[in-house]
C-alpha cells in the first residue's frame, strides 16, 4: 500500500463504521487476525458480531503462498509457523483467544457461503455484512449474493478492496468486478452505492 493509501483507507473504514448502528447484528466475512473485528466492536458496539473465516489454506486461490487468496502475512511468518495451514490454524486460535471473553462475538470457522446458508436455515437476518474474505471474482460475488439474501431490506452490504489495481490482481477480475456485476441488474441498490478509500457499500433494497 502506497504512502497516502493507508491513512485514506483508515479514514474510509472509520466513516463506514460510523454508518453501522449500535445494537445491530452484523458479520465480518474474512477476519484474518481480528484487527478490524476489534475496531467494529469498539466503534459500532453491535449486539452481536459474527466473525466468519474458514482459516483454510486454498492453494488454488490467488496469491496461494499466503493460503487465503490475500497477501496478508509474510512468507517468513508462514514458514515459521510450519506451513500455510498451521499458520492459519494459529491465527484462528489467536482470534478465538482474543474474543473469548465477549458474549457479543460468535466465531464461525466456515466460508461465507456456508455461514449465509446457516443464517437462512435459522431464519436469521442480519443488519449488515462486511465482505472481506475470498477476493477472487467468484468468491466475492458468492459472498455478496449470500449477504444479499441474508441482510434485511434497508440493511447494508459493505466491504473492502474495491480499489485493487490490475497489477496486483495479475489482470484477474476481483472484488470491483463482482460488485459491479452484482449491482448491474439491481438499479435501486446501484443508486445507493458508495465508495471511498477502497471501502464500498450499498443498501439491501427490495429488488430480487
Ligand atoms: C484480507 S483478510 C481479512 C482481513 C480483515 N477483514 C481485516 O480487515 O483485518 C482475508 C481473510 O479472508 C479469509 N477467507 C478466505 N476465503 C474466505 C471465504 N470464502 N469466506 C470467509 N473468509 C474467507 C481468509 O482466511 C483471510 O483470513
Amino acid at each position: 500500500m502506497s504512502g497516502g493509501a493507508a491513512p485514506r483507507r483508515a479514514r474510509a473504514r472509520a466513516a463506514l463504521l460510523a454508518q453501522l448502528p449500535a445494537g445491530s447484528v452484523g458479520a465480518e466475512i474474512g477476519v484474518w487476525q481480528g484487527d478490524f473485528s476489534a475496531q467494529i466492536l469498539e466503534r459500532v458496539r453491535p449486539a452481536l458480531l459474527f466473525l466468519v473465516d474458514p482459516w483454510r489454506f486454498r492453494p488454488d486461490r490467488w496469491m496461494p503462498t499466503f493460503g487465503t487468496g490475500m497477501l496478508v502475512n509474510s512468507r517468513a511468518e508462514v514458514l515459521a509457523a510450519g506451513g500455510p495451514q498451521r499458520h492459519l490454524d494459529r491465527l484462528h486460535d489467536q482470534v478465538v483467544g482474543r474474543f473469548a471473553a465477549r458474549s457479543d462475538v460468535v466465531i464461525v470457522r466456515a466460508p461465507g457461503a456456508a455461514f449465509f446458508a446457516r443464517c437462512r436455515a435459522q431464519s436469521l437476518s442480519l443488519d449488515w455484512v462486511y465482505v472481506d474474505g475470498d477476493h477472487s471474482y467468484e468468491g466475492a460475488l458468492a459472498d455478496i449474493a449470500g449477504a444479499w439474501e441474508t441482510v434485511r431490506p434497508g440493511g447494508l452490504i459493505t466491504g473492502d478492496d474495491l480499489g485493487f489495481s490490475d497489477l496486483a490482481e495479475g489482470g484477474r477480475k476481483t472484488v470491483k468486478a463482482a460488485v459491479g456485476d452484482f449491482l448491474a441488474i439491481r438499479p435501486k441498490a446501484r443508486s445507493a452505492f458508495f465508495r471511498e478509500g477502497g471501502q464500498w457499500g450499498f443498501v439491501r433494497t427490495d429488488e430480487p
